[in-house]
C-alpha cells in the first residue's frame, strides 16, 4: 500500500506535522511548509501587485492567468527552500474561500492534483481563520479568550476566540473595510496601489493632527463605517486645494487607527478577554501595531501581533490553519468547492 494511501491516515496522527500550504485567493501566489502549525520551514510569496496596479486595483482575470502561471514554480520553490520532498508532506491544505471564484479555483485545483498525485490527505482552510492563526506562527502560548481584529482589503471584523477554531463575530464593517478604505484614500490622492503602504508611507512626513478627521461610531456599538471618512477626505482635499497630501494621509491614517483600536479594547473589556490579538494586511501598519501594543499593555493583555510578512496574503498561515483542521475534522474530500462567499464560524 501507498505510505500516503488517504485511508491509511487517522486524523489524529500525522507524523512530522508537515503541511503544504497554497494560498490564491486574491493577488498574492504563495506557498509555504510549515511543521506542526508553528514552525515555518519555508514561505514564499510571489505578488501580483505590478500586474495590477495600472488598474488601481485586483483585476479577476488577470489574477487567475497570473496563479495558473505562478503555482507551480511557487509550490516547488517553497518545498525545495523548505528541504522536502513530496513524501516527508502530511498533507496539502488549500484557501477555499472567501476570494474571488477564478483565483480560488487555481489554487484548489491545483491543490487536488498534487494531493491526488502525491497520496495525501487534502484540507479546505478559510482564509480569514488562516488569518487568526498567523499570530500563532512566531508566538507560543495563545491566551484564551482572546479578541481578533481582523483587518484586511476585504474584510474587517472583531472576532472573539473562545477555544481553537470556536469563533464569534463581534462586530464587523457596514461599508468598506478598513484596507479597502486605505486603497480608496490612496487612489484618490494619487499615492498608488497598494494603499495601505503608500498611506503609511506618506503619513511619516505628516502631521496626524493636522486635520480633525470624523471618528464614525467610535464609541458606539462594535460595527465600523469607514465611507463616511473616505467622503470627508474627499470634501477637505476638494475645499482645500493648497493641503499638503502628507498631512491628509497622516490625518486620515490618525482616524482609521483611532477607531480600529478604541473598538478592540472596548470589545476586550466587555468580553473580559485575556489577550488580544492584530490579523490581516492592514494589521502591518506600524502606527496600528504600536497602538494596539501599548493599549493592550495598559490594560495588562497579552498581544500578539504578527510578523509583518505574516499580515498579508501568505501560505505559512494557511499550512497553520491546515494543521489545526486535520487535527481536529480530519482531511476534507476530493470535491471541496471553492466558495467565493465563505464566512468565519
Ligand atoms: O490580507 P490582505 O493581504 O488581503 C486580503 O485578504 O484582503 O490585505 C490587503 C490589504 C490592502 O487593502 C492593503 O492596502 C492593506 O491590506 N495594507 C495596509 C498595509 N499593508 C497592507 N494597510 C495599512 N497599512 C499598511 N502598512
Ligand atoms: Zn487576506
Amino acid at each position: 500500500m501507498n505510505d500516503h494511501d488517504q485511508t491509511d491516515r487517522s486524523p489524529t496522527t500525522p507524523t512530522r506535522g508537515l503541511i503544504l500550504g497554497i494560498e490564491t485567493s486574491c493577488d498574492e501566489t504563495a506557498a509555504a511548509v510549515v511543521a506542526r502549525g508553528s514552525d515555518v520551514l519555508s514561505s514564499v510569496v510571489s505578488s501580483q501587485v505590478d500586474l495590477h496596479a495600472r488598474f488601481g486595483g485586483v483585476v479577476p482575470e488577470i489574477a487567475s492567468r497570473a496563479h495558473l502561471e505562478l503555482l507551480v514554480p511557487v509550490v516547488a520553490q517553497a518545498m525545495v527552500e523548505a528541504g522536502v520532498a513530496s513524501n516527508d508532506l502530511d498533507a496539502v491544505a488549500v484557501t477555499h474561500g472567501p476570494g474571488l471564484i477564478g483565483a480560488l479555483l487555481v489554487g484548489l485545483s491545483g491543490a487536488k492534483g498534487l494531493a491526488l498525485g502525491w497520496g495525501l490527505p487534502l484540507v479546505g482552510v478559510n482564509h480569514l481563520e488562516a488569518h487568526l492563526y498567523a499570530a500563532q506562527l512566531e508566538h507560543g502560548e495563545v491566551l484564551l479568550p482572546q479578541m481578533v481584529l481582523l483587518v484586511s482589503g476585504g474584510h474587517t471584523q472583531l472576532v472573539l476566540v473562545d477555544a481553537p477554531g470556536e469563533y464569534l463575530l463581534i462586530g464587523g464593517t457596514l461599508d468598506d473595510a478598513a484596507g479597502e478604505a486605505f486603497d480608496k484614500v490612496a487612489r484618490f490622492l494619487g499615492l498608488g496601489y497598494p494603499g495601505g503602504p503608500a498611506i503609511e508611507a506618506a503619513a511619516t512626513s505628516g502631521d496626524p493632527t493636522a486635520i480633525d478627521f470624523p471618528r464614525a461610531m467610535a464609541n458606539s456599538g462594535f460595527d465600523f463605517s469607514f465611507s463616511g471618512l473616505k467622503t470627508a477626505v474627499i470634501n477637505h482635499v476638494r475645499r482645500h486645494r493648497e493641503v499638503a497630501t502628507d498631512d491628509v494621509a497622516a490625518s486620515f491614517q490618525a482616524a482609521v487607527v483611532d477607531v480600529l483600536a478604541l473598538k478592540l479594547a472596548r470589545a476586550a473589556a466587555e468580553h473580559a478577554v485575556a489577550g488580544v490579538a492584530l490579523a490581516g494586511g492592514v494589521a502591518a501598519n506600524s502606527p496600528l501595531r504600536e497602538r494596539v501594543a501599548s493599549d493592550a499593555a495598559r490594560a495588562g493583555l497579552q498581544c500578539l501581533v504578527p510578523g509583518r510578512e505574516y499580515c498579508t496574503d501568505n501560505a505559512a498561515m494557511v499550512a497553520a490553519a491546515g494543521w489545526y483542521r486535520l487535527v481536529s475534522d480530519g482531511p476534507s474530500g476530493l470535491e471541496l468547492p471553492a466558495v467565493p462567499g465563505l464566512r468565519l464560524g
